[in-house]
Formats: structure tokens, sequence, C-alpha cells
């Protein structure tokens, strides 16, 4: 039954994807533009996957040897020559068995990923949810590498692919054939493990598109830093060691970085962002959930499980906890500061317990959004993108003064 009506939900969808990419609609008589309107309202969200095909001829395969994927939703009107880039996160793996495991889910297979995704907040196809990217041609790039498309090896005796790298290449080519060799505007995205792709990918996407093209880069939950945990201990550094590791990334590092430092140390984007040459907007929040939990006070740093209420509702932290979390973000701080002196870079780094907030619609732009500066993260972004306010760089006064934030609670 689930099946039958996503079918339907990608028959029509891509019915009005192709009449929307043919025109506005806003030549048809008064009576039909209704009807379509309350059509599109309710269907046109949901975009089909399509699998890169060919791609494994080049090697560009997920972990478990299935072509890649991505869903696109064609732009119109004025936005029909700007193409919006979006890469899914997902975590990572970082041993042999976590990566065997990843195999069987969307994360590491196209067999089980979605044969359509709802397109919300910065990927929507309506003014009123997305005011400057809703024309646009908009993608989502599927992740099923582990490791920010990244890596590009090969684990013969299991049979895993870690080819990211070459996932991101075979992608771009596709995107070039369908048009965005001749975009005049580009902006690449993601979200949280997808956010630090697009960090690491950008000078890499500028690159590639004509120089007459007006190219930026927007991380979404990717400032992933170098944090000491609960316990003392470096919990994310031992996991983004074990993903360094288990798909070699050392390799194809730059030797800029790895000629003085460790890998793992060159695989924090604190260390990458400020050389980044393409303009680049971070958007964060200083406590991030996804940090907090699985960074600060995963329970291997909690084995006694004190942390628990406080990492899945920052309201219920006490005091010394507290604490902590502000620390945590008084280093957010500090790894922005040279980035942050770019004219051409962008912020907005607020204090809402989250993670993510492009993608869905609560946190991108409705009536009661997060804000700072009395702006909303899609009003912040379309004003740093489309140069219309100079210096777009908020950071948000310490937890709990922001009032507008819609804060996680796990759990
Ligand atoms: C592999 O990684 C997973 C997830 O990070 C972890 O739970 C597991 O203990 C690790 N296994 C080994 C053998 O290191
Ligand atoms: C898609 O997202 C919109 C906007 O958030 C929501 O109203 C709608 O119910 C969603 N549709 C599906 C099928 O999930
Ligand atoms: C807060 O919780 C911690 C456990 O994380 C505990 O050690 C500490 O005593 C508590 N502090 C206060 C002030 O209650």
């Amino acid at each position: 039954m689930r099946s039958v009506w996503l079918w339907i939900a990608v028959a029509v969808c891509s019915l009005c994807s192709v009449r929307s990419g043919s025109s506005d609609g806003f030549e048809k008589p008064r009576d039909t533009l209704i009807l379509d309107t309350e059509l599109m309202a309710s269907k046109v969200s949901m975009v089909p996957l399509t699998l890169i095909q060919g791609a494994d001829s080049k090697g560009a395969v997920c972990l478990d040897g299935t072509l890649p994927g991505y869903h696109l939703d064609h732009g119109f009107g004025s936005g029909a020559n700007s193409w919006l880039i979006h890469l899914e996160g997902g975590g990572w793996c970082d041993n042999h068995s976590s990566c065997e495991f990843r195999k069987t889910t969307r994360r590491g297979s196209s067999k089980f990923m979605e044969k359509a995704l709802n397109f919300t907040g910065i990927l929507s196809n309506k003014p009123q949810e997305n005011p400057d990217f809703y024309n646009w041609n908009r993608i989502k790039l599927r992740y099923c590498d582990g490791a920010s498309f990244y890596g590009d090896s090969q684990d013969e005796g299991s049979q895993i692919f870690y080819r990211g790298r070459r996932i991101w290449q075979a992608a771009m080519e596709e995107f070039m054939s369908l048009g965005m060799q001749k975009a005049d505007q580009a902006l690449l995205s993601g979200c949280s493990a997808g956010g630090y792709a697009s960090i690491l990918h950008c000078d890499d996407f500028r690159q590639r598109l004509p120089l007459s093209t007006k190219v930026k880069c927007l991380s979404d939950a990717g400032m992933f830093l170098d944090a000491v945990d609960v316990s003392g201990g470096h919990s994310l550094r031992n996991m983004f060691q074990g993903v360094v590791t288990v798909q070699n990334l050392q390799k194809d590092m730059s030797s800029t970085c790895t000629d003085h430092s460790d890998p793992t140390w060159c695989f924090f984007p604190q260390n990458l962002v400020s050389d980044i040459k393409t303009p680049m907007f971070l958007l964060n929040s200083a406590y991030d959930s996804w940090q907090v939990r699985q960074s600060l006070a995963p329970s291997s740093a909690d084995p006694r499980g004190v942390w628990k209420a406080c990492k899945s509702d920052i309201s219920r932290c006490n005091s010394s906890q507290l604490q902590f979390l502000q620390e945590f973000r008084k280093q957010m701080v500090l790894a922005l500061n040279s980035f942050s002196a770019s004219p051409q870079n962008g912020l907005f780094i607020n204090s809402c317990f989250t993670h993510c907030q492009s993608e869905t619609q609560d946190t991108w732009f409705a009536q009661d959004s997060p804000k700072l500066d009395g702006k909303r993260v899609a009003e912040s972004v379309g004003d740093w993108y489309f140069d219309r306010t100079n210096n777009v760089k908020a950071i948000d006064c310490p937890y709990p003064c922001d009032k507008t934030c819609h804060h996680l609670v796990f759990q």
C-alpha cells in the first residue's frame, strides 16, 4: 500500500516539475491556475530518486557497490539557470564492522534509499517557504560512502567500496550535462556530514564552473569541533581517526596540511575553513545537539549516565553541565575567528539546541523561525548570497538568552 502511494506521488510530482520547468504557469487562465496551485501545494514537494547511470564504470559506487543517486526538482522562471546542490548528511562509519553494517542501510546502498523525498526548507519550490532559491534547480545528492564524499579506496577482501570522491565527481559531471555548465548562479550546500562535505568540496565546486558563474558554499551544522569530552577524552577525534584510517583518506589530503600535521587534525573543519578561497557561509548552533550528544557526552564518555537528561533536553542541564557547554560555545566562537575576518564569508551561529537548520521548514523560514539580529536563517543566507547586505556575520549571545529557539528534546 505504501509503495502505491509513493508511486502516485512520484507520478504526479514529475508531471508538476515538467510543467513548472516549462513555464511559471502565470499566463494560464485564472481558474486553472488555482487548481494547479492546489495540486502543487499538496504533491509537488515529493521529488523522485534518480540513479546515476554509468557511474559504476567510473568506480563511483556506494559502499555496497550500487549506483549513487540524487533528487532533482527543475528550476523555473528567473531561477531556471541557477543551481543549488545540497549534500545529504548522516554521520560516518569509522571501522570495518560499522561500514559493513552501513552497506545494509540507505546510507550505504541505493537499494535502501527512499524512492522520493519531500523537498522542504532550502529545497522547497514555494516562495513562501524558500524566498530566494525556490525557483532554482534544486538537487539533493544522496550520501552513501560513509566519509563525506571524500574517500577513494576499496576493501578488496570484503567488497566494501570507499568511493565518495568518485561519487562527487560523477555527480558533478551528471549535473553539468543537465545544464549546470551554463549556470549563472550556483550554491553548494549540505547538512551535518553533508555540511562538512560542502566545506571539503567548496573550492573544487568553484573550479568546475565557469569563472562568470557566481559560486558560493553553505555549510549547515558541519563545524564539528575537535573537543574534549565530558570524561576528558577525545571521542570525536577518535571517531575521525577511524574514518581517516578505514578509508585511507590521508593519501588524498592536501600535503600542505599533512606535511606538518597529523591526518586526523587535517580532517577537522576548524583547520580547513579559513583556507577556503570561495565565499562560504557557516550556519551552526554553538550548542549543536549532535555534537553535545555524540562528541561531548556519548555514552562511552558517560558510563554512569549522569549526562542523560542534559543531553536530551538542554533545559535539564545543571549549572556545572551548562558551564561545560558554555566552554564549548567559546571554543566554537574562537574556531571561527580567522574565517570570520574575511569579508566574503558569512556566519549564523545561534544558541539553539539543534542540528541542521536549512532543511527543515520550521527552522529555515516560517513565521516563528529562530532569528539572529531580527533575521531568519533563510533571510541571512539570502542576504549574504545576493550581497544585499555587507558583513552577514551573526553570533548569538550564550544560552539561554535567545527566545526565538526551537530547542530539540530527545527521548
Ligand atoms: C566500530 O564502530 C562502532 C560505531 O562507531 C562502534 O560501536 C564499535 O564498537 C566499533 N567496533 C570496533 C570493533 O571497533
Ligand atoms: C512535505 O513537507 C511539507 C512542508 O513541511 C508538509 O506540509 C507535507 O505534509 C510533507 N509531505 C509529506 C508527504 O511528507
Ligand atoms: C551536575 O551534574 C554533574 C554530573 O554531570 C554532577 O557531578 C554535579 O555534582 C552536578 N552539579 C550540581 C551543581 O548539581
